[in-house]
């Protein structure tokens, strides 16, 4: 996967988490747990209504929104996605939250926020999709102020994927570049935080993949039946990504963990 130009794969990427199919095969929140581990990653990082998060590629904003209506915090929600920020922002005035959770367009690798301007940074499913994760993991060290925390959750590889794996559709679908939590751990310390804790929630991504591939089964059947449109969505492409990735993780080739860090006082 070398010869992937990394400003395509961040636009593809965005593409492809902002588009209509993304919302049909993944609900509104893009993350293996669901509401569940982000409320997990909230108390682990000890959120109250005077900290001020930042979610990096929140997506369509929904974990930001549910960050702030249980623990109070302030967020602000950055993603590459212009279509899933304005989707952002509809959310957050309906739900009467604009004084409390903003959105902004950004780059994960050079993030428009100054230093030490939060005093918590998230990054839920999405560090393993960004092309240079040394830049990214350097700029939540960065905007992070002293005594901040820095909560992660991702997928993991241990050993060899199969080569049906390794593709840009594959790597969109966050598995190509998941990383093995030894390197998440030394990209982390790699950049100034310690690793304060990490836990293994490999049951919820079994749980997602397995939901992705019935609401494809059933998504065919609609588009068979014209239903259903999705215009370029390649089916068989994508059946055949979810029963290899479901394999990898049975093999235990694939696994989704919490990782949590903080910046020293
Ligand atoms: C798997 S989704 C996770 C979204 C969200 N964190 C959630 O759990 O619902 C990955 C997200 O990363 C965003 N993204 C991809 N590359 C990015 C980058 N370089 N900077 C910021 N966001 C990016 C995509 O637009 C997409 O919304």
């Amino acid at each position: 996967m070398t010869d992937l130009v990394p400003s395509a794969v961040k636009a593809c990427c965005a593409s492809a988490y902002g588009s209509d199919a993304a919302r049909m095969l993944l609900g509104d929140s893009f993350h293996p747990g669901g509401a569940e581990l982000t409320e997990r990653l909230g108390q682990i990082l000890e959120l109250t209504p005077a900290t001020r998060v930042l979610d990096v590629a929140a997506g369509r904003g929904t974990s930001a929104i549910f960050l702030t209506e249980r623990f109070g915090c302030e967020v602000v929600g950055a993603d590459y996605s212009l279509a899933n920020i304005e989707a952002a922002d509809r959310l957050s005035q309906a739900k009467g939250l604009c004084g409390k959770v903003a959105f902004q367009v950004a780059d994960a690798e050079g993030l428009p926020f100054p230093d030490s301007s939060f005093d918590a940074v998230i990054c839920e499913c999405a560090l393993c999709t960004f092309p240079d994760k040394e830049a990214a993991v350097r700029e939540f060290a960065r905007v992070l102020r002293a005594g901040g925390k820095l909560g992660i959750s991702d997928l993991t590889r241990d050993g060899v994927l199969a080569g049906e794996l390794d593709g840009l559709m594959s790597w969109i679908a966050c598995i190509a570049d998941a990383q093995p939590l030894s390197r998440y751990d030394a990209l982390i310390k790699g950049a100034g935080l310690s690793v304060t804790a990490s836990e293994d929630h490999t049951d919820h991504l079994v749980e997602f993949v397995t939901r992705i591939r019935t609401r494809l089964l059933a998504a065919e059947v609609m588009a068979g039946l014209q239903k259903l449109v999705l215009p370029a969505f390649d089916f068989e492409a994508a059946k055949h990504i979810a029963t290899y990735a479901l394999d990898a993780v049975k093999k235990g080739n694939l696994g989704y963990a919490i990782i949590a860090a903080s910046k020293a006082a």
